[in-house]
């Protein structure tokens, strides 16, 4: 089947890049010319492990090729995908939908159909009624039908999300629609991979459910980790003791520094602006992005805690850096003059997506207290730089961490998993480790000389 997709970011060349490996003939297709200049040329605008070698075999194959002309390239598609960006709306939170109409509008000037027009961007409920409003005001005449089908990629898993999905989600309001997209998903259905086919509102609805869920497991998680730390509890246990009872399953408890990214953020704002105008407020949804929100600067807090706790008085790197106007409450701050290490810096390992990352959040906090911060991060430093003014980017966590008071794993890599500790403990200044993602073992780490601090625990 022939397919265009429109957008060629994360989700549109991820899409794209997996139906040609399908088998079908797929265009994608961007208004940024130097994008699919580069595409053209093999270079992706993202960091996604197996994407480039995915797109170079498909492109081989003559199943993939990539342009910015929609017209052209939406003529004889059986489906056509819009994967544009979705933005917060600036000012009000509100998912901003001008890219989607846009292409909507671009769409129904130039349809010859019969085909239909898929959402796979994350759009509030009732964005596909007026996707097909415009189509059919741009006076469509072929047969065409508008679905909903979100996806629920995770950055970094995204091309094994896409192959075995724990489900498909396919809300078409005709056979038409659901017929088309039968075949789009063919080797899934012969996968057996679930495929649920709804009402179009239904589809819209079920992927903010699922990613505010989620972000309420992993908030619910992180508010229990500040309690475990209270009482003397262990949150990694607390987790894996109500994580085996099937009815609330074991993923996504971990404890962290609050959840980041492109999506649950953006998601649960536009979530509780939709509540808002149907008048059905959603106050547990309300809470966790309250609470995430004040959870990343409190990780900053949390350090400073522990470099005031753990540092003698006497600050090691001198008193002039004590620029920052903010203070940390009216507690003593000892950390002041002190320098910090921040390990990992995207919102979570195997992308460079920085969006709404904690990292950031924290680094302010740390400057705003007078600490000095260096920085590592294996794929992010290019997109962090810009956000993170006066941090001291370097080339590997040892640099990172030389001359350090402390240093605060703050994203999971891998290549933080297993540092050389003894390397480590003749780098810095006090071997103070902050784990803000439980990877280390808190005896192990005390064995091998450190003052260790991790969430929850
Ligand atoms: C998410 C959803 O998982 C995906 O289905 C949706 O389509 C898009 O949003 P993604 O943003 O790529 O995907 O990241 P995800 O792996 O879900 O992690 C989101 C954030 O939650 C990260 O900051 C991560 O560090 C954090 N997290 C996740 C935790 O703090 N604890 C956990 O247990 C899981």
């Amino acid at each position: 089947m022939k397919i265009a997709v429109v957008g060629a970011g994360y989700v549109g060349l991820v899409s794209g890049a997996c139906f040609a490996d399908f088998g079908h003939e797929v265009v994608c297709i961007d208004n940024d010319p130097a994008r699919i200049d580069r595409l053209h040329d093999g270079v992706m605008p993202i960091y996604e492990p197996g994407l480039a070698e995915l797109v170079a075999s498909n492109v081989a194959a003559k199943r993939l090729s990539f342009s910015t002309d929609l017209a052209a390239s939406i003529a004889d598609a059986r489906a056509i995908f819009i994967a544009v960006g979705t933005p917060s709306r600036r000012g009000d939170g509100h998912a901003d939908l001008s890219f989607v109409y846009a292409v909507a509008r671009e769409i129904g000037a130039n349809l010859t159909g019969p085909a239909v027009i898929v959402t796979k961007s994350t759009v509030p409920v009732g964005t596909g009624d007026e996707v097909e409003r415009i189509l059919a005001e741009a006076g469509v005449t072929s047969q065409f039908s508008v679905v909903s089908n979100p996806e629920f990629l995770r950055e970094g898993a995204a091309i094994g999300d896409f192959k075995r999905p724990d489900r498909i989600v396919i809300g078409a309001q005709d056979e038409f629609g659901r017929e088309i997209m039968r075949e789009v998903y063919r080797p899934l259905f012969l996968n057996e991979s679930p495929i649920l086919f709804t009402a179009r509102r239904t589809a819209e609805l079920t992927k903010y459910a699922a990613n505010a869920f989620l972000a309420t497991k992993i908030t619910f998680i992180n508010e229990i980790a500040d309690l475990c730390e209270k009482v003397g509890a262990d949150v990694q246990d607390v987790a894996r003791g109500i994580g085996l009872d099937k009815r609330i399953g074991s993923k996504f408890l971990h404890a962290g520094p609050g959840y980041g990214g492109s999506c649950f953020p953006k998601d649960t704002l536009a979530l509780l602006k939709t509540a808002e105008d149907y008048e059905s407020p959603m106050r547990i949804v309300e809470a966790v992005a309250s609470v995430n929100e004040q959870r990343k600067r409190a990780m900053g807090r949390k350090i400073i805690d522990a470099l005031s706790a753990g540092g003698g008085s006497s600050p090691s790197h001198g008193e002039q850096q004590n620029g920052g106007s903010a203070n940390n409450g009216a507690k003593q701050n000892g950390a002041r003059g002190k320098r910090v290490a921040l390990l990992g810096l995207t919102f979570k390992p195997n992308t460079d997506d920085m969006r709404d990352s904690p990292a950031i959040a924290i680094a302010r906090t740390l400057q705003d207290n007078g600490v000095e911060v260096t920085a590592y991060d294996p794929e992010g430093m290019n997109a962090a730089a810009p956000l993170m003014p006066g941090v001291t980017m370097t080339d590997s966590a040892y640099s990172a961490i030389e001359g350090c008071d402390a240093i605060v794993l703050v994203t999971e890599w891998d290549a933080f998993r297993a540092l050389d500790l003894p390397r480590v403990k003749s780098l810095v200044t006090e071997p103070l480790m902050i784990d803000l993602r439980n990877v280390y073992n808190p005896q192990e780490m005390r064995k091998a000389g450190f003052a260790y601090v991790g969430i929850g625990r």
